[in-house]
């Protein structure tokens, strides 16, 4: 090896990429969001929609992602200024590296109240207590000043940690331990949640269309939820890309992220309504879902104690494979770009971040700071952090757009092609549709599905 240059950390093997990229792309947003927008928009037919938004918009944004960032080997603002020299596409990464931020200090505060639950769980303090109660220990949790925030920072100290091991050492090794054992607990979930007298009615609401509930809204989270499950629009994927060797298959390797991406969103569908059905509660039950509704389910189940530490554990670890591949993007930037160490550059971006969520968690209880947010037409007054939560709901359809864009119109074709085939090595058919899908249909569909979201026109 060349001594005056040094080697470029990334993943050892295609078993580490995929548990890398699927790690980062199965997180609160399976297992959390997913059944509970299901719920809210009734069911299988949202399901359809949102497959559909997967397959022509999701799966050809990664692609891109991972060809932009392996291409240039570098971080989300840099790959910008390497392929497209002296052009402003790399404030498209800055706009990454800022929904990194926003979203990752959101995340840590839902991810610290799972933990909790995790403590909740083990300490069998859910036995005994009505829906009610149920209901108030989780709004109690939220609105406390403290607690949330212990949580979060233990959270986001278990996040840096892992991203301090840098990539094959850190990322790649943990997240190879994690996913299986996130595929085997879900798993036992969906078997014991399958079995349970009366779990037809809930395969049913999963599986069985009723397309009178599909609104504009329906439609339009489907997308959002699109971008923010498969972690694409923010240079994640671009991150991961760069650290994907030059041999591997781009093509399949998204195609397998998005696969096993929206097996697992089944799956957790599959572990939830199955038992709420069966225990007779409603299922539209928002974000309280899985912190209220499933602790009175398991407190009916037989074997509940050993389910619901199951479930929350299940929940902490597909958050904090998530959070690792956030906190990557802003530490591989400005180690790159600005010559930082990793580990200070981890250190500062943790802290920084977390001191950002604590705050927000506070908006929930003592601290009374508010923003407007014009949506759907009208203007609403949120907490900053659901305000947040909002914000990156539009600046992921934002960043994806111009990165398919970026991909469609600015690089030249010959250089997109020697990406996709390995230079010539593997054949691919699908270069002129993906083509389509990132000039056209992609950023037609976010375009449209931006204006509606403003303007409330569905
Ligand atoms: N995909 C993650 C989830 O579903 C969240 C995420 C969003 C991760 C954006 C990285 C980037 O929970």
């Amino acid at each position: 090896m060349d001594n005056n240059n040094v080697q470029r950390d990334g993943f050892t093997s295609k078993f580490g990429i995929i548990a890398a990229a699927a790690g980062s792309a199965i997180g609160l947003g399976n297992i959390w969001k997913f059944p509970y927008i299901t719920g809210v928009y009734g069911g299988a037919a949202f399901i359809l929609v949102y497959l559909i938004c997967i397959a022509i918009i999701g799966l050809p944004v990664m692609l891109s992602e991972f060809l932009i960032g392996r291409r240039a080997q570098a971080n989300a603002v840099g790959s910008f200024k390497k392929i497209a020299p002296g052009t402003p596409w790399y404030l498209a990464g800055w706009l990454g590296l800022a929904a990194a931020a926003v979203i990752l200090s959101f995340y840590g505060v839902v991810a610290g109240w799972t933990l909790d639950y995790v403590f909740k769980a083990v300490t069998n303090q859910f036995s005994g207590m009505t829906p009610d109660e149920l209901g108030g220990a989780f709004g109690g949790l939220i609105t406390s000043p403290l607690r949330p925030i212990l949580w979060q920072l233990v959270f986001m100290a278990l996040t840096a940690g892992v991203v301090l091991g840098g990539i094959k050492d850190g990322i790649e090794r943990y997240t190879k331990i994690l996913m299986p054992l996130l595929l085997v607990i879900i798993v036992v979930l969906d078997i014991r949640a399958i079995t349970l007298p009366g779990a037809s009615e809930g395969i049913k609401f999963l599986f069985s269309p009723d397309f009178s509930k599909l609104s504009g809204a329906a439609v339009m989270s489907a997308l959002g939820h699109a971008f923010f499950s498969l972690s694409l629009g923010m240079g994640t994927m671009i991150t991961y890309g760069s650290y994907i060797g030059k041999k591997e298959n781009l093509g399949t390797t998204a195609l397998q992220v998005t696969i096993a991406d929206t097996l697992i969103a089944l799956l957790a569908g599959l572990a939830i309504f199955p038992a709420v059905f069966a225990f007779g509660i409603e299922p539209g039950a928002g974000p309280g879902l899985v912190f209220i509704t499933l602790p009175n389910v398991f407190n009916m189940m037989p074997g509940g104690y050993i389910f619901a530490i199951m479930f929350f554990v299940l929940l902490a670890v597909a958050a904090l494979t998530s959070s690792v591949s956030i906190l990557e993007v802003v530490v591989a930037y400005f180690a790159e770009e600005k010559g930082i160490s990793r580990k200070s550059a981890t250190i500062w971006a943790a802290t920084g971040i977390a001191v950002l969520g604590a705050f927000e968690s506070l908006t929930y209880s003592v601290v009374d700071f508010t923003l407007p947010l014009y949506k759907g037409g009208e203007v609403l007054t949120l907490p900053f952090m659901d305000w947040m939560i909002e914000l990156s709901d539009l600046m992921l359809p934002i960043g994806g757009l111009f990165i398919s864009l970026f991909v469609g119109f600015k690089m030249l074709r010959s250089d997109v092609e020697d990406e996709v085939t390995n230079g010539g090595e593997v054949k691919v058919g699908y270069l002129g549709a993906f083509l389509f899908l990132a000039k056209f249909v992609a950023p037609v569909a976010i375009i449209i599905a931006f204006l509606n979201m403003l303007f409330g026109w569905l």
